[in-house]
């Protein structure tokens, strides 16, 4: 089965029909119901750190970037994790390997558009495992998400208490992950043991973005 045929490239083709590095990959509907409780989910809920080698479905990728920030309320743009003055100061990242359809690689979640941006090419995983002090459960995961800050968004409004809120959103946005992970029947692990430069190079951050908060995401072994 290839996938491509239901992705949208909403980027332009380059000649001869390759895509641009810098296309744009709209992502299946988000499920609005599912199979297990709020309540289940919590229950269950357990930090997971060995994964069977599996690769994800694009649904299960969209899935879980849209627990992580995808936009619930159009008309204000509010989205699924709450922000502080609605300011949205974080962003997310996916580091994907053996998605249908997908390259290998690191891609940007775009919440308005529920759409992926590819930004580098490649399995990054053994890497960002090395900037986050070897932990193998990096190296395991089906998906890692990496949540990155970008606090001058927040600091415009609310100045030095900017710090404090940044660091809270990012906690709603990987607990949403990891509840959203465990009723698909997947497992997570949060990281936050990792040295800040060198993953924040690693994952090639813009100036002014910081590496916060690694979630790994795979099918419990
Ligand atoms: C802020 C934060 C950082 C964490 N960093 C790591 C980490 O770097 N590596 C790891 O294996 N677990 C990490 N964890 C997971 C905790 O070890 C785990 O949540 C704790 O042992 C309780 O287990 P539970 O999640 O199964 O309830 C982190 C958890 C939090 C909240």
């Amino acid at each position: 089965m290839t996938l491509l045929c239901t992705l949208t490239s909403l980027g332009a083709a380059a000649p001869g029909g390759s895509l641009e590095a810098a296309d744009t990959i709209a992502l299946p509907a988000p499920a609005r119901t599912g199979e297990m409780s709020v309540e289940e989910a919590l229950e269950r809920r357990r930090s997971v750190r060995q994964y069977a080698p599996e690769a994800l479905t694009l649904a299960t990728v969209a899935q879980l970037a849209w627990a992580a920030q995808g936009v619930t309320d159009p008309s204000r743009g509010f989205r699924t994790a709450p922000s502080a003055g609605a300011t949205f100061p974080l962003e997310i990242d996916l580091l994907l390997q053996g998605v249908d359809g997908i390259e290998d690689g690191v891609y940007r979640y775009l919440p308005d558009e529920h759409a992926l941006r590819r930004r580098i090419a490649g399995d990054l995983r053994d890497a960002v495992a090395s900037d986050a002090l070897g932990q193998q459960a990096l190296r395991e995961a089906s998906l890692v998400l990496a949540i990155s800050s970008v606090t001058a968004r927040t600091a415009a409004r609310y100045g030095e208490r900017a710090e404090r809120y940044v660091h809270m959103e990012a906690g709603h946005v990987a607990q949403n992950v990891s509840l959203q992970a465990v009723a698909l029947g997947l497992g997570t692990v949060m990281i936050g043991a990792f040295q800040d430069e060198v993953l924040t190079q690693t994952l090639q951050l813009a100036a002014g973005e910081r590496a916060l908060y690694l979630v790994a995401v795979g099918r419990p072994r």
